[in-house]
């Protein structure tokens, strides 16, 4: 199979370190043909998949199950085990079983997950900093806020504080700060996700520069949306976190380009158009499909000078690569990489169609959006899963958990970095 790629450019596949692709328990939504599918017309060769299914990933079964439905992979997987308070019992076992990371919700989300009290999520931190994989936060809270308004409201008193309740970019600050503090006590390797505030850059940096292993990640919505978009996009962009002011967008911005904030991922977060459109915004589910757009919209941002296309493969391969022990093989600026590659066409334009998306869920905030720099083909470990872009049949199952390329021993760093400090310098 000749591959003319003739005006056309070979970048390393993406790897989405934050996808729900929903099965087993909410296949209406997605499931892992459909969610794989999307993925490999998107030009992502690896996704990191999140632990909020029924059953969740929170025991052996859970992780049986999971792999199970993960069978049918187009792309190559990391499956998130779920760390919470009361399965720390298990968590020796789901390693042994494959998990490639683990997920703690420190906040409410979709599926009912508990959040641990900080004593055990220092007790988890301990236990996972044991086998050295990285710990993926939902750094959301308003538990603090919460309960010393119950307090307050309870001994008859007003909170004078009230106020900060309803800024939950401080509250999220918070919880980003708390987590950093605890990575440090323990020495467990954390990564924040769905990052969508200013507030929460200056406790990445701060604990960055004292050395804790501390990652974080935006999406593509929150460096792409503001607050107007509740009355031009709708309640399709009902999202945890929400998005928000333009000055928080701005901030994004500067901590992509000075390195505070190290990757992109989507929180592919797909749900029936029906659950996505209901009347009372307050039941429209939260989230929406990105693994299939995340490429077009930010090789856009690529075609009008916005982001370096260097920058833009460190964001989507080179440095997830490095957070979740991938490297060299995925998605890295080295020899080595293991042909997980999306050839994309930079000039093609075309405008984005829920209609068109692979995702079960046919619903997107950036409906209609122009975008210059599609995806053409992607290949996972050296074969076509999609071909000029159409699916490739009989690729179902050809994606791989990544735990074997995890298990690779570490390379010897130096040799790496030169390469790619040639290439940036170039
Ligand atoms: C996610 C989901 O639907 O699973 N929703 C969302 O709005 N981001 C949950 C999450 O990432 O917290
Ligand atoms: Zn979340
Ligand atoms: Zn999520």
């Amino acid at each position: 199979e000749v591959l003319d790629a003739t005006g056309l450019h070979v970048l390393p596949g993406a790897i989405d370190a934050h996808v729900h692709f929903r099965e087993p328990g909410y296949t209406h939504k997605e499931d892992w043909d459909t969610g794989t599918a999307a993925a490999a017309m998107g030009g992502v060769t690896t996704v990191f998949e999140m632990p909020n299914t029924i059953p969740p990933t929170s025991t052996p079964e859970g992780l049986r199950a999971k792999l199970e439905a993960a069978s049918k992979a187009r792309v190559d997987f990391g499956i998130y085990g779920l760390l919470a308070e009361d399965n720390l019992q298990h968590i020796a076992a789901l390693v042994e079983g494959g998990v490639a990371a683990f997920k703690l919700y420190m906040g409410n989300t979709f599926g009912n997950i508990p959040s641990p009290s900080t004593g055990g999520m220092l007790e988890g931190f301990e236990v996972v900093a044991k086998h050295g994989l990285r710990i993926s936060l939902h750094a959301e809270t308003a538990s603090i806020m919460a309960l010393r308004q119950q307090r307050l409201e309870a001994a008859g008193r007003r909170d004078p504080l009230a106020h900060l309740a309803s800024r939950p970019a401080i509250v999220a600050s918070e919880a980003v700060s708390r987590a950093a503090l605890l990575a440090e006590w323990t020495g467990a390797r954390i990564h924040i996700l769905h990052i969508s505030s200013g507030d929460e850059l200056r406790p990445l940096r701060e604990a960055k520069a004292r050395g804790v292993d501390i990652t974080g990640e935006t999406c593509p919505h929150y460096l792409l949306f503001d607050e107007h978009a509740y009355s031009e996009v709708g309640p399709v962009i009902r999202v945890n976190p929400p998005v928000r002011e333009k000055h928080h967008q701005e901030a994004l911005w500067a901590g992509l380009a000075d390195g505070t904030i190290d990757m992109i991922a989507t929180d592919h977060a797909p749900h029936d158009p029906e659950e996505k459109t209901r009347a009372n915004i307050w039941q429209v589910d939260c989230g929406f499909p990105g693994v299939e757009t995340q490429m077009p919209l930010m090789l856009t941002q690529v075609a009008q000078g916005r982001l370096s296309l260097t920058d833009y493969v460190r964001l989507s391969a080179g440095a997830p690569a490095r957070a979740f022990g991938l490297f060299p093989r995925k998605g890295a600026l080295v020899p080595g990489a293991d042909a997980d590659i999306a050839v994309v066409d930079l000039a093609a334009r075309d405008s984005i169609r829920a209609a068109g998306l692979h995702s079960r869920a046919k619903v997107t905030p950036f409906e209609g959006m122009a975008v210059q720099g599609i995806p053409r083909h992607t290949l996972v470990r050296g074969r076509f899963v999609m071909r000029d872009r159409r699916l490739v049949e009989g690729t179902g199952g050809w994606g791989q958990s990544v735990r074997r390329v995890q298990a690779m021993p570490a390379p010897a760093p130096r040799n790496l970095d030169q390469t790619t400090e040639t290439i940036t310098a170039r």
